[in-house]
């Protein structure tokens, strides 16, 4: 997928960003004009069933950082095997190409995912691939499509009837591309699978070939893409790129679903302990955070919370929240406290500044929608802290929340010995780091609960721990047994 070096693809990763928060983001039912090669997502939320798997690496010590998104459709067995095996293929290339001493410090891998289209008829998935090494990060983009009819995923060139009608296309899209100057190598434009690998369908019916950042020319070039009109373009299409086109024309004509967003404010009870009779300074606290969520597992970890009696932190994805409303509104319903993890865990200690504050401003709007509750929280990727994260979220009134207790459970690993982790650092005012992506992780919850509560030990959500002194907006929290900022920054 990566198919040359990077510089700086700033430019293309800011038009992505605002491509996919206008997906998901609490103002969707604002038509912003489309420039006719920006694809209109469809709202993951309303795809019934849907979930999110990840591959994770960097929260325990490790030299990569690694962030895997893909959705989880519960029709289409054949998809998630397909972005599985993906997954796992990027993960391998990522090591590979990481390794050896002579590699970069700390190189980070994110991927992300939308839906150009979700229907009966048809299922496209645009994986955003983002990559840094050294001090360059760079995007490219692959869109799968998933064929309901035969049960297949297959790659965007099957959109097309076939090899002459793909070439009619390359050679349209060199057209379309003659006017961005003569930097662009036309020659790498060819009617090949792994060339025309991102292709889908604008609110027209167009269709969009996009490339990835620096594949045609020069990396200063920025975003480039084509729309195909849609005259050109249908005559040229297979079955399943007519269904494709269809299915996007079917929801642009739709009525947006956005009902009015609710209200923010504060949580009431969750701020401090004693509003909950908890008095931390007096009893051993400890405080169980799940990151990275929600995912497959989290309805399951929620039974198991409410069986205990026991209130957790989720420190949730602002893109997984934005595909799974209900999740996060049971979350809040259950005394628990939903908090900001940014909007798709890539580094915020490496963004620049705009970059950040999206992620950040973004998340919070989706949790304030979902839940009602304003963002008081947030955990940083990584747990990778910058001055300039510190004070993005001092304006943001977010207090920044790390760990002391870390399960290490993102490798995998046998539940016994995740609670056995756990329960042997525990202490009082410990901020204890898992994941409830992990099907491991959720299965150590119960054992962890029944072994901590026996030796005395109360849970409460983060804020809790430190009590009537509350949390400063802007401050580093890594345990709730130490004084505030005084740790150093990672
Ligand atoms: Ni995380």
């Amino acid at each position: 997928m990566l198919k040359a070096r990077f510089a700086t693809g700033i430019a293309l990763l800011a038009i992505s960003a605002t491509g996919c928060a206008l997906a998901a983001s609490p103002r969707r039912n604002v038509v912003v004009p489309a420039e006719p090669t920006m694809i209109d997502y469809v709202d993951p939320a309303t795809v019934a069933g849907l979930s999110v798997g990840a591959v994770t690496m960097g929260d325990s010590p490790s030299d990569l950082k690694v962030h895997i998104s893909y959705p989880l459709l519960p029709d289409a067995p054949a998809l998630t095997h397909a972005l599985r095996r993906q997954a796992q293929q990027q993960l391998r290339d990522f090591l590979r190409r990481t390794k050896g001493p002579a590699s970069y410090p700390r190189p980070e891998l994110n991927v992300d995912w939308q839906l150009p289209a979700a229907s009966s008829d048809v299922t496209g998935v645009r994986l955003r691939t983002g990559q840094r090494l050294g001090t360059s990060w760079g995007n490219s983009m692959r869109t799968l499509w998933f064929d309901p009819h035969t049960g297949t995923t297959v790659g965007s060139t099957a959109l097309l009837k076939g090899k002459p009608e793909l070439e009619r296309l390359t050679s349209m899209v060199k057209d379309g591309l003659r006017d961005r100057g003569s930097q662009i190598k036309q020659d790498s434009v060819r009617p090949d699978d792994d060339v025309l690998d991102s292709m889908a369908f604008n609110r027209s019916g167009d269709l969009v070939v996009e490339f990835d950042d620096c594949q045609l020319g020069p990396c200063s070039l920025g975003r480039l893409a084509v729309a195909v009109p849609r005259a050109q373009a249908t005559p040229l299409l297979s079955d399943l790129g007519r269904r494709a086109q269809a299915s996007v024309l079917r929801t642009a004509a739709a009525p947006t679903l956005s009902g009015p967003p609710a209200t923010p404010r504060r949580p009431p009870d969750l701020v401090t302990g004693r509003d909950r009779g908890v008095d931390c300074a007096k009893t051993k606290c400890v405080a169980l955070t799940f990151d990275d969520g929600p995912g497959p597992y989290t309805g399951e970890l929620l039974d198991v919370l409410r069986k205990q009696d026991t209130r957790a932190t989720f420190f949730v994805l602002g893109a997984n929240a934005a595909a799974q409303p209900q999740i996060l509104r049971r979350m809040g319903a259950e005394g628990h406290l939903v908090e900001s993890h940014s909007w798709s865990h890539r580094d915020l200690s490496m963004q620049g500044s705009s970059m950040v504050a999206g992620s950040l401003r973004d998340t919070s709007a989706i949790l304030s929608v979902v839940t009602g509750q304003t963002s008081q929280l947030v955990r940083p990727p990584y747990g990778a802290v910058s001055k300039q994260l510190m004070s993005i979220a001092y304006r943001m009134g977010l207090s920044l929340v790390t760990w002391d207790v870390n399960a290490r459970d993102d490798n995998g690993g046998d539940p016994r010995d995740i609670a056995g982790r756990v329960v042997r650092q525990a202490h009082p005012g410990a901020i204890i780091l898992m994941h409830d992506i992990h099907r491991h992780s959720v299965d150590a919850v119960p054992d962890i609960i029944t072994r901590l509560r026996a030796k005395g030990y109360t849970f409460v959500t983060v804020p809790e721990l430190y009590g009537a002194a509350g949390m400063q907006a802007g401050r580093l929290y890594g345990s709730g047994s130490e004084l505030p900022g005084k740790r150093p920054l990672t």
